[in-house]
């Protein structure tokens, strides 16, 4: 019988120089925060990844690693099992980060003035990566209607059929507004990419955290022409929770593009993994998939708690409907106020760290994104704080 675990217990993180808990008071400017905002989880990860580390530690030497034999075939099973994607070991590359990679690949396949597209409200450094670099910002607003979010085609298409678009920025699924693109969609984003001979970079971090009735598509597999026109951004970091082990596969199956992309990799010395974070990587994929099921019914449990939660006490906020990733979107307009007042409220009145939506661009400007991987009481806690302060207004 599978082993259940255990995803209520509240393990204090403070005092481990973690981002979420050690820096969000700092960070907001707060005091006595509940951090419900960056992307990490609050959850242990399954035990043969801390039994693989221990291991490894007890060996004492930690030179300099190669994407071992063993670390490649465990990718590539992954892909398949999971995504039904045969990848070639070769065409497996490494990035300490996603976000490295996204400023590698801008600054790389791209000249300054080109013009590069994405898909707001999504997530900050998307629009980092082009502005670093001196290129311009092309957006195409996704569109929020009847509570589900939708790509405008034809805006897409109006925008990349400009030759100045040379690349495009995919976030699939998408964070913050959690759909799980489905493969039409996705179809039609390849059709028009390569009608305009746009490059794409699918940032597919989140793709192993979909709920059921959803199916994620990888990018690469849509077509033959798909693939050579793509670069697509995986990592173990969000799905088991090892983002502080720095680790990511951006994988690329056209050999040009494959050769470009090791080029700017090189160029930074950037090509090596983490001797640990290549053994909690092959540990997550070779044995974390019972792990990974459970913990993803929990955070579907935990969205609709919060759903419910507001429905029912606090029904000018709404979140949503998750399709994936475990960031809920909450819609927060109907209180009427501005960003300012928003933000203002949550930190100093609530005492919750969000992300507030203003930051994923102009378009979530009336939202915030709550990360709901966490033990359901700190959510209560977190929900119990807004329900009171809301009564105080
Ligand atoms: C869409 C997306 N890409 C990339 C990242 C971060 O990736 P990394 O830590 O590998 O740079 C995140 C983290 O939340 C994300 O949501």
């Amino acid at each position: 019988m599978a082993h259940t675990y255990d995803f209520d217990s509240v393990i204090d993180r403070k005092g481990t120089a973690s981002i979420k808990w050690d820096e969000a008071d700092r960070i907001f400017g707060g005091k006595d925060l509940m951090p419900l905002w960056v992307a990490d989880m609050d959850f242990q990860v399954p035990i043969e990844i801390t039994e693989a580390l221990k291991k490894r530690i007890s060996h004492g030497i930690y030179g300099y690693t190669a994407s071992s034999n063993s670390y490649l075939s465990s990718v590539q099973k992954w892909m398949s099992d999971r995504h039904h994607w045969p990848v070639e070991k070769e065409g497996i590359c490494h990035s300490p980060g996603i976000v490295t990679a996204l400023n590698l690949i801008v600054d790389g396949f791209t000249e300054e003035g080109d013009k590069v597209l994405i898909q707001p409200p999504v997530y900050p450094p998307f629009s980092k990566a082009v502005l670093n670099q001196n290129r311009q910002l092309v957006t195409n607003p996704l569109i929020y209607s009847n509570g589900r979010y939708t790509m405008d085609f034809s805006d897409l298409e109006n925008k990349l059929s400009d030759p100045k678009v040379t690349l495009m920025i995919l976030c699939s699924p998408h964070n913050p507004v959690g759909r799980v693109w489905t493969k039409q969609e996705l179809a039609t984003v390849a059709e028009l990419a390569l009608k305009y001979d746009v490059l794409v970079i699918s940032d597919e971090i989140h793709s192993d955290l979909v709920f059921q009735g959803h199916q994620h598509v990888p990018f690469a597999t849509l077509s033959e022409a798909a693939a050579a026109h793509s670069i697509v951004c995986t990592a173990p970091s969000k799905t088991f929770n090892l983002a502080g082990l720095q680790i990511s596969n951006i994988i690329i199956p056209d050999p040009a593009l494959r050769k470009r992309y090791k080029k700017q990799v090189s160029r930074f010395s950037l090509s090596e993994p983490n001797s640990l974070g290549a053994v909690a990587a092959e540990a997550a994929y070779s044995y974390g998939s019972e792990w990974l099921e459970q913990c993803l019914e929990y955070i579907r449990q935990n969205a609709d708690f919060v759903s419910n939660y507001l429905q029912k006490h606090i029904p000018d906020l709404n979140m949503v409907p998750l399709e994936g990733t475990y960031l809920g979107w909450i819609d927060c307009r109907h209180l009427g106020w501005d960003k300012i007042k928003l933000q203002r409220f949550f930190l100093h009145d609530a005492k919750i760290a969000l992300n507030q939506g203003y930051t994923f661009g102009v378009e979530g400007e009336g939202f915030v994104r709550i990360n709901l991987a966490c033990p359901r009481w700190l959510l209560k806690d977190a929900l119990n704080r807004l329900q009171t302060a809301l009564e105080q207004e």
